[in-house]
């Protein structure tokens, strides 16, 4: 089968100062699709480096990156863009979540730039984040009962963002 995501000899070389610091050096890999993979290793050993070149974020230094038949590292900024709007998801480590914004505004965020209303920016993501919500909820707990208060809270926050008024849940 085709990989979805093919990595051949990546390399990327930080310059600090003088200093030449070698993060990745030489990686292949290849992916194919619906397959599921974990990056495992002790700090400083290259996972957001390569997490990071292989979403798009940052250029290698060498090799290539190929995503959907997509030489990624060969794209403009502007096409890069567009790219990683329509191809990448990514959960950041520190959740770079945007801070004077409520929950929903940052679920809907991405929404924007597709050029969603702001009518159906709400709609679509109080569905995908009541969803998310209580999928989470009922598999990362044994009751229900202890989440109501925290479904309150994001009820309490869906309601305040959908009537535009001052929303108390904020991410900070
Ligand atoms: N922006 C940067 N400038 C210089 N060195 C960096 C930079 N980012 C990462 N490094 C170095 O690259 C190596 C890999 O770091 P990183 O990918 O963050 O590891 P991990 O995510 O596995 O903890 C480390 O030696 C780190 O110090
Ligand atoms: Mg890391």
């Amino acid at each position: 089968m085709e990989p979805i995501i093919r990595i051949s000899n990546l390399s990327k070389i930080y310059r600090v100062g003088n200093e030449k610091v070698v993060a990745l050096d030489g990686v292949n890999l290849d992916l194919i699709k619906g397959e599921f993979c974990c990056f495992l290793g002790t700090s400083g050993s290259e996972k957001s480096t390569l997490l990071n070149v292989l979403a798009g974020l940052e250029k290698p230094t060498k090799g290539s990156i190929k995503i959907k038949n997509v030489s990624i590292e060969r794209l403009n900024e502007k096409k890069l863009a567009q790219f990683r709007q329509r191809n990448i998801g990514f959960i950041f480590q520190s959740y770079n979540l945007v801070n004077y914004l409520d929950a929903v505004e940052n679920v809907s965020m991405p929404l924007m730039f597709k050029g969603a209303s702001k009518k159906e920016r709400i709609k679509k993501s109080i569905v995908m984040s009541s969803l998310m919500y209580f999928l989470l909820m009922s598999l990362l707990t044994y009751g229900f009962k202890t989440n109501i208060p925290f479904i309150i809270l994001i009820i309490v926050d869906i309601i305040g963002s959908y009537s535009g008024k001052y929303s108390p849940f904020f991410y900070s």
